[in-house]
């Protein structure tokens, strides 16, 4: 049991699950090396989501559904034990809500089973993996047709196949805008401090085959006020009843510059990463990582050693600077109100 498809369609894989075993391809080395990483449990599967080997909202749910099935065969009965296994992986990561979404589902298999069935589990990761990739075309197809021929777009982080189970939310709609002749320019901010715009999302276009240019962050403004882009396309690691969006931090600054331009701001993201429990997005947790993270930068040291910082990784977009939000369900308008029934 396992989930294959073809690059073209649905963009490459960068989880693999043969049943049994469980790899991911290692983020942290791209694009300098093509570095695959075996997972044997659940702990080493919650250590490689807060490494960001596995990293992306979609890709991380993905992974702890997986890393459900190999604790599910270590732990043979021991309910108590596998639980407590799901409650360190929900943990790895705490903004994006696609982790503890994927460890519900598999934890409400064992509940309605009463029992641990890896087979049962295995069925239902790779169920959740399949819909990701599902999601993601119906998602590329839906926020493409928006897009108006010609248009230019810049995107923020990494939303592809890295990120994802398919061929990605805000990248799968500009890789298929591409190719329908919608897009015919394409900016990938850099990212900082870990770099997923220049080292991943450039990688990725590349591969499949699409033009594209890296800024620095701090050129977002000159490009929005030079013409080129009429469309700033990013993902979202949790999104609220009201349409605040969770994302990489740096989304927050794209949006007011959106707005102040007069362009337009998509956020693309799968059912998963509705959380519609939650009516603000200052009610969302945001991940504060090591401020080691920032002291180098190109190889060298950035900062003196030791420097305090302030990392946040992730920020808060209010619904009110997002025009369109796209789900594998349909394209939404402000206002937005998301309950259940749009959730997955
Ligand atoms: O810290 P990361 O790299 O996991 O952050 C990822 C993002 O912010 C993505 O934009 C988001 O998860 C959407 S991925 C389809």
């Amino acid at each position: 049991m396992s989930v294959q498809f073809s690059e073209q369609e649905h963009g490459f894989q960068a989880i693999r699950f043969d049943g049994r075993r469980l790899q991911l391809l290692d983020q942290r080395r791209l694009p300098a090396e093509e570095l695959w990483l075996e997972v044997d449990s659940a702990d080493e599967a919650a250590r490689a989501i807060a490494d960001l080997v596995v990293r992306g909202a979609p890709a991380i749910g993905i992974t702890a559904a997986y890393a459900a099935v190999l604790a599910a065969r270590q732990r043979g009965a021991d309910q108590a034990g596998w639980q407590a296994d799901m409650s360190r992986l929900e943990q790895a990561r705490p903004t994006a809500v696609n982790l503890s979404w994927a460890v519900n589902r598999m934890r409400r298999q064992v509940a309605e089973a009463g029992c641990l069935d890896p087979e049962a589990l295995a069925e239902l990761a790779v169920t959740i993996h399949r819909e990701d990739v599902a999601a993601n075309r119906r998602m590329a197809a839906l926020g493409s047709e928006v897009i108006e021929p010609g248009s230019g777009v810049l995107t923020h982080c990494n939303t592809g196949s890295l990120a994802t189970g398919g061929i990605g939310t805000a990248l799968g709609v500009i890789v298929a805008g591409v190719r329908e002749g919608r897009i015919a320019r394409v900016f990938a901010d850099e990212t900082r401090p870990w770099l997923q715009g220049s080292r991943l999302t450039a990688w990725e276009l590349a591969r499949a085959g699409v033009d594209a240019r890296i800024l620095v962050e701090g050129a977002a403004g000159a490009l929005m006020a030079s013409g080129q882009v009429q469309w700033v396309i990013t993902g979202a690691d949790r999104i609220t009843a009201r349409g605040d969006v969770a994302n990489k931090i740096g989304t927050y600054n794209l949006a007011i510059l959106a707005r102040h331009h007069g362009l337009r701001f998509m956020v693309v993201a799968p059912a998963s990463t509705l959380d519609p429990d939650l009516e603000s997005g200052q009610d969302i947790a945001i991940e504060q990582r090591d401020p080691a993270e920032i002291w180098r930068a190109a190889g060298l040291e950035s900062a003196p050693h030791g420097s305090g910082a302030w990392n946040p990784v992730f920020d808060i977009t209010p619904g009110e600077l997002v025009d369109v939000i796209v789900t594998e369900h349909g394209v939404f308008r402000p206002p937005f109100r998301f309950d259940q029934d749009q959730a997955a």
